[in-house]
């Protein structure tokens, strides 16, 4: 692989007519994993600073299923900061329910989840844009609005 004959980015070409290695990509070709469906949706900042509202439809079965995953484990299922890895000495996240994060709009939860938060790390990697929307949705519209109603919130263990 190292020794073959190849282009090297910025090399000069005699293939190319422009002498350039590096192409310009055909008039309309759209870049892989870099659809913006709407502004902020892969930032969560809009012109104002953070989205107010959830920048696509989502399913709150699918971001309660998405937060179950991915933060239940320290967020604890109702949002308390009391997930199961929390009890075996991991850093104790902040209640997601406290008044300041119930102020916090949606684009909050998308960026933390995004860019991780101090000792938190990023999800960025592991959950795809269009499901951090979702579990932000559910946290700002079922654990924060229902609180121990809200679907999945009932159930009495961390396991
Ligand atoms: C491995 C444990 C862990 C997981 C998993 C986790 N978090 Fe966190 N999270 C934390 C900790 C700890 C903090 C507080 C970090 C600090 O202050 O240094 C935090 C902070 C946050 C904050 C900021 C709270 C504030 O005070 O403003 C938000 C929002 C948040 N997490 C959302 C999420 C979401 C959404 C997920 C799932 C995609 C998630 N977290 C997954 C541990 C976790």
């Amino acid at each position: 692989m190292w020794e073959q004959p190849k282009g090297k980015a910025f090399s000069q070409s005699e293939v190319f007519a422009d002498g350039a290695t590096g192409r310009t990509p055909p008039a309309g070709t759209v870049a892989r994993g870099s659809l913006e469906p709407t502004p902020g949706y892969s930032s969560g900042l809009g012109p104002q600073g953070l989205l107010t509202q959830v920048p696509i439809p989502v399913d709150l079965a699918r971001g309660k299923a998405v937060y179950e995953s991915f933060c239940a484990v320290c967020h604890g299922l109702r949002g308390e900061g009391d997930g199961v890895v929390v009890q075996r000495g991991f850093p104790q996240p902040p209640s997601l329910l406290q008044e300041r994060l119930k102020q916090s709009p949606p684009g909050y939860f998308f960026l933390a989840a995004t860019n991780g938060f101090g000792r938190m790390m990023s999800y960025a990697s592991r959950i795809p844009e269009a499901d951090r929307w979702a579990a932000a949705a559910y946290i700002k519209d079922c654990l924060q609005e229902q609180g121990a109603q809200c679907p999945g919130g009932t159930r009495a263990t961390n396991r």
